[in-house]
């Protein structure tokens, strides 16, 4: 990748420039979470986003996409907006940096490419945004901390991409270090890390391919009723409520009546999904991968009939898990498509992959992706 983007670099505006790097995502347990106030468990894999860098000495950005094959040229206004998702992203960087830091940046020229699959729920957004995010900080030596990086890659999603999404990817994406998963409470902000090393298991990817059109705005809709319960049980006689994370299942129920039945859902599945994410963690100081992977089959339960955020080809593929004696399996990240992520013993390994890929291409016509997981580095400069 790093040779494709050097001569795409040399061909588009000539000579070389410093590459830097940030990466996709996994989670292994806590999703929906983190808008939540509550706890996720991701780690940085070895699949992101890589892009060249150099300042132009003009007020003017130029970037090339390698894997769209489409360049975008913009300045740092808003009317000057590209309209390409893919230069959406990193125009919306630029512009919340700004807003962050007061109008500090430089022109730059740009290629970028990436090999975390686009769509599949590992996060290529968040990598890309923290590529920029964390080469412009570091080219113009902007002094902006890390958790405010991850945090202009969170705002970049809802103020130029419409996604209201939460903390976590961005803060994989940054935070990542190569062997550990990290457990952050996305009300404090305060994080672990968590060497993962699990003797016996692995995890690995299955990816549906599927991508579901509208899956920003399904987001968008479950974190609404995430905020009309929120807002329910303040009214119910508990101000001090401000996140699911702080109503206990007694107080979900003292709104019952006050609040849809599909909202009432998706609350309770937020409220199990946290304690979930503590429950793992006390699991896996004890190396007991039993119940990791049991509270993994719950999380999907949870995900695909409270939150509904699963579909067809991703419960086919977690069934096929629970068959085949799979230790843990669920969808992985927003869902409406992508990813399941699989705990599996070293022995199963094998046996599950090749069956799994085949039930699946005779049911779906096209084969799931596999990716085994390499719990990885994120944002850096690439010496
Ligand atoms: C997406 C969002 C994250 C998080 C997950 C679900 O990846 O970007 O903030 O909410 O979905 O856990």
């Amino acid at each position: 990748m790093k040779d494709r983007i050097h001569k795409l670099f040399q061909e588009h505006f000539g000579g070389t420039g410093t590459i830097y790097t940030s990466a996709g995502r996994i989670n292994l347990i806590g999703e929906h979470t983190d808008y939540n106030g509550g706890f996720v468990f991701p780690g940085a894999i070895d699949k992101g986003m890589m892009a060249m860098i150099r300042l132009n000495g003009t007020d003017r950005v130029r970037v090339w996409a390698a894997d769209m094959n489409d360049g975008a040229e913009f300045g740092f206004d808003e009317s000057d907006a590209p309209a390409a998702q893919w230069a959406r992203y990193v125009f919306g960087v630029c512009m919340e940096i700004i807003r962050s830091r007061g109008p500090l940046l430089r022109g730059f020229d740009a290629v970028f490419a990436g090999d975390v699959p686009l769509g599949a729920g590992m996060s290529s957004s968040a990598a890309l945004e923290s590529t920029f995010a964390y080469a412009l900080n570091d080219m113009l030596g902007l002094g902006i901390e890390s958790m405010e990086l991850a945090r202009i890659g969170q705002r970049t999603e809802h103020n130029y991409c419409g996604v209201k999404c939460g903390i976590m990817d961005q803060f994989a994406s940054i935070f990542g270090r190569s062997g550990s998963l990290i457990r952050l409470d996305c009300r404090s902000m305060e994080f672990r890390y968590y060497p993962f090393h699990p003797e016996g298991y692995r995890l690995v990817l299955l990816d549906s391919a599927v991508k579901h059109e509208l899956a920003s705005s399904a987001y968008n809709r479950r974190r609404q009723s995430c905020e009309n319960v929120v807002a329910a049980v303040k009214a119910a006689g508990h101000p001090w409520v401000e996140f699911l994370r702080d109503v206990r299942p007694q107080m979900l129920e003292e709104v019952r009546d006050k609040v849809s039945a599909e909202d009432f859902m998706r609350a309770e599945y937020v409220i199990d999904e946290i304690q979930r994410v503590l429950d793992v963690c006390d699991a896996l100081e004890k190396d007991d991968y039993e119940t990791v992977g049991e509270k993994m089959y719950a999380t999907h339960e949870g995900m695909s009939r409270l939150y509904e955020v699963s579909c067809p080809e991703l419960d086919f593929l977690n069934s096929l898990a629970r068959e085949c004696g799979v230790t843990g399996s669920r969808v992985m990240g927003g869902g409406f498509g992508g990813c399941t992520i699989n705990l599996v013993k070293d022995g199963l390994y094998d046996e599950f992959i090749a069956k799994a890929v085949r039930e699946y291409a005779a049911r779906f016509g096209h084969e799931p992706k596999v990716y085994p997981v390499v719990i990885s580095d994120g944002a850096r400069k690439l010496e």
